[in-house]
């Protein structure tokens, strides 16, 4: 284990007060977005199971698991939706994925790592964000984000220990690097709001 035994620390900023704050006045967004990042969660955990199916049967086992998880999570962000009388329309993705991929190894066992790490911060940043915002929502939406936050810690902590399995001695130093990366993300200026989103002015 690496010290991460919260999804917090992996992290290297807190979502800054103004997001909060531009969150608050766009729950539309938030949602609709939020309902995108689950669809997305599921799709990439099935994509690396494809990817990478015959030489990691705990790989297989967990995100299949995690998969039908986010799916679920999915169904029940539509669910809110359709109560709250928000209409599904598309947005384009925030730039958080794009951007930490563009740091991707190009060669295995590295390239696994790095997404199995990538995978890991975007879940721990996803549940940062849901506890960061929870004190401030109604108390239906809050219940729900805190209860998604738990689920979300469990997924970090299931990319950690897939990507400690993947076998490099280098772990270490890509989460630094992520970190690094992610935090710049996360703390500087955007140009659109977005549940990964950085700040926007
Ligand atoms: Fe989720
Ligand atoms: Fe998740």
């Amino acid at each position: 284990m690496h010290g991460f035994s919260d999804s917090n620390s992996l992290l290297a900023c807190h979502t800054p007060e103004k997001w909060i704050e531009t969150a608050l006045r766009n729950q539309d967004i938030l949602l609709i977005d939020h309902a995108n990042c689950e669809k997305k969660a599921a799709a990439t955990a099935m994509s690396l199971m494809f990817r990478y199916g015959e030489r990691h049967l705990e790989l297989q086992e967990t995100l299949s698991r995690l998969a039908r998880e986010e799916l679920g999570h999915f169904e029940q962000v539509m669910r809110l939706m359709k109560k709250r009388d928000i209409r599904y329309r598309p947005l384009s993705a925030a730039r958080y994925a794009d951007d930490l991929r563009k740091h991707l190894h190009k060669h295995e066992p590295e390239r696994l790592v790095d997404l199995l790490v990538i995978g890991a911060f975007i879940e721990a940043r996803s549940c940062e964000r849901f506890r960061a915002l929870a004190p401030h929502l109604d108390a239906e939406l809050a219940d729900f984000y805190v209860g998604l936050a738990a689920a979300e810690s469990r997924h970090f902590a299931d990319y950690l220990r897939l990507a400690r399995c993947a076998g490099t001695c280098e772990l270490a130093a890509r989460i630094h690097v992520f970190a690094k990366v992610e935090a710049d993300l996360i703390s500087g200026a955007d140009n659109d709001f977005r549940f990964h989103s950085g700040v926007v002015f």
